[in-house]
């Protein structure tokens, strides 16, 4: 390893999101479940979420955030290196959703490859296209957050059909000067929370039968009460470590980026970092939690509002299944004007299924 200093730096260059028009309310799950609008907005902050049309797939919402981002950072699908893709939710196990978006973006120099950390998905993605960058094995990387968890989530189960939602959100990244866009990254497992949040039927364990899809074994299963401390815990641990790392403190933030699973979470983070709250951005009244897209599309949110400007200190923490969290501390680079011209895709149709 060459030291330190000598690295270049990675930093994002252009910002994507696409989330489905399709919008369930809580008022559509109190015909669906015994719930109530007053109690999912109490105890999540959710009013209401995104879902997927029936002929979409991961891949389309995927490929649509992605040319929004890869439009914003004037980059032609033919100059990306690597196409990072966090889900949880793939079109399917094989070919990768990674792969299926390089054929539907035309990325045909990149390779692509699927990352499964959950939440904290995209914030591994950041850091394996850091990585890269930085070591100059890459110039060009594509990460990726897209979840359909409407698809594995079960709608007679109250206790985790009301949080999710579907969308995805895509960040491009290149290199810049060694002190400058992403100054920190922070990436953590414990495998022996793995029971959290599951879906028990798999690949080579509990492979798919007749008696699995009886028993519901293909959705996601949550122990929410156990999640919450931990999901708190790890999130304002994460943005302090590369605090550190960055030479910064909590006050120098201007922008807190949380993963979006609960608005109390958020609050539990913010209280404990003790940023203003008018610095810690939340959408999860729109969307729900949308997984490894909720940190890119609440940052292309905030980029095209023209809410980010260059200098600005921002952090971004995640946690999720397996259990995974992570944090990224970043000083941003694009211009407020470049980051909010307007994008000739955003009348793209909705439904952009090409043919496999
Ligand atoms: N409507 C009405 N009542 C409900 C609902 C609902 N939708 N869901 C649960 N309840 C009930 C429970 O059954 C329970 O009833 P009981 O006391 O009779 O058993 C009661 O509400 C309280 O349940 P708790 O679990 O104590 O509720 P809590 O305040 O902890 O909130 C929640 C539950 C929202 C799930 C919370 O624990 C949470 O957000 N945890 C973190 C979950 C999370 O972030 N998951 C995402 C992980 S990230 C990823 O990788 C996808």
């Amino acid at each position: 390893m060459p030291p330190r200093d000598t690295l270049r730096g990675a930093t994002i260059a252009g910002t994507g999101m696409y989330v489905p028009d399709r919008v369930l309310t809580n008022a559509d799950f109190e015909k669906m479940v015994d719930t109530s609008d007053e109690w999912i907005v109490e105890r999540t902050g959710i009013r209401e979420r995104r879902i997927a049309a029936p002929e979409q797939v991961s891949s389309d919402l995927a490929s649509l955030a992605a040319r929004r981002a890869l439009e914003m950072a004037k980059v032609d699908p033919t100059e990306i290196d690597h196409i990072v893709l966090a889900t949880t939710t793939p079109d399917r196990l094989l070919p990768s959703c990674a792969c299926t978006v390089q054929k539907k973006l035309g990325a045909t120099r990149a390779a692509a490859y699927d990352v499964f950390a959950a939440c904290t998905g995209f914030v591994f993605g950041l850091g394996i296209g850091r990585a890269l960058i930085r070591s100059s094995a890459a110039d060009t990387v594509l990460v990726i957050g897209v979840e359909m968890l409407s698809r594995i989530v079960d709608y007679t189960d109250r206790n985790t059909c009301v949080l999710f939602g579907d969308g995805a959100g895509a960040a491009v990244l290149k290199p810049c000067a060694p002190d400058e866009g992403i100054l920190a990254v922070d990436m953590h497992s414990d495998g022996q929370l793995g029971d959290v949040l599951e879906i028990r039927s798999g690949v080579s364990d509990n492979p798919p039968s007749e008696r699995t899809v009886k028993d519901g074994e293909h959705f996601l299963r949550m122990q929410g009460k156990k999640l919450f401390p931990f999901a708190v815990r790890s999130m304002e641990d994460s943005i302090r470590r590369c605090l550190d790392e960055s030479g910064l403190q909590p006050d120098d933030l201007d922008l807190v980026i949380p993963h979006q699973a609960n608005l109390r979470i958020i609050d539990g983070v913010r209280e404990r970092l003790g940023v203003p709250i008018d610095r810690v951005y939340v959408n999860i009244d729109r969307y729900g939690n949308t997984s490894s897209a909720s940190i890119p599309i609440a940052l292309d949110e905030l980029v095209r509002a023209g809410r980010v400007a260059p200098g600005d200190a921002l952090a971004f923490a995640a946690f999720g299944g397996g259990a995974t969290w992570g944090g990224t501390v970043m000083k941003w680079t694009l211009p407020v004007e470049v980051a909010t011209a307007k994008s000739s895709l955003a009348g793209e149709a909705a439904s952009m299924r090409s043919a496999s």
